[in-house]
């Protein structure tokens, strides 16, 4: 099986991550079956014990990578108690995975109210509707909870809940690292310095 990225060339002789992550997000786009924009969200809780579960990246640029979610579930009673989180994409086909590590600064009210008002409005419900990670009774529980702010909001806009916003994590470090024969594997990490980047290259 080919091991090549569509995109070709040497990814270690990019100078600077975030181009390179654009591209290789691109590419995903267009081999990964579903969500490429998947990725896993690590945290820790108040003892340090781990904890990660995937969501999705919804936008990224020189200041960081943001995800939105529920502030009252595990994840982000987590990450306000730390501000700080890891993430690690993994795209199968392309055989290609990228890990970010770095502290988290919550979105502007402004920036989540413009992601919030784009969502389909059954996921504004929703937004309404979950008490995310909390335990829940039945499903009964939860549909009923979705009548009564479906009914609560029937037309026009559905603001934005209090607890529901996005975190964006800084990165101080973003690892590439994409399958080679024998698993000696490129590793590439970019280390913030500055307004700039050092670039390192790892053993597999
Ligand atoms: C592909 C995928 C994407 C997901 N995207 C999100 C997301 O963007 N935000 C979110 O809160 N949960 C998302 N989830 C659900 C989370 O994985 C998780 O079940 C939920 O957020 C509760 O996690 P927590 O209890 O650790 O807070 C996604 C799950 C999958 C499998």
């Amino acid at each position: 099986m080919a091991t090549a990225g569509l995109t070709g060339g040497d990814f270690t002789d990019a100078d600077e991550p975030l181009a390179l992550f654009g591209q290789w997000l691109e590419d995903a786009t267009r081999s990964e079956p579903n969500d490429p924009n998947a990725v896993a969200l690590a945290s820790v809780d108040a003892d340090g014990l781990p904890d990660v579960r995937m969501v999705l990246l919804k936008d990224f640029d020189r200041r960081g990578f943001v995800i939105y979610t529920n502030f009252e579930s595990a994840k982000g009673r987590e990450i306000l108690g730390s501000m700080k989180a890891a993430m690690c994409f993994h795209w199968k086909s392309l055989r290609r995975q990228v890990r970010l590590r770095g502290p988290v600064e919550v979105v502007s009210d402004e920036e989540a109210d413009s992601y919030y008002q784009t969502r389909p409005r059954g996921s504004r419900i929703g937004a309404w509707a979950s008490r995310q990670s909390r335990p829940l009774e039945s499903r009964f529980a939860l549909e009923k909870a979705v009548a009564e702010y479906t009914a609560r909001y029937p037309i026009g806009e559905i603001p934005r809940p209090r607890h529901w916003s996005g975190f964006r994590l800084v990165p101080e470090t973003i690892e590439f690292w994409h399958d080679r024969p024998f698993r000696l594997h490129d590793r590439i990490v970019f280390s913030r310095a500055g307004d700039g980047w050092t670039k390192t290259r790892l053993y597999p």
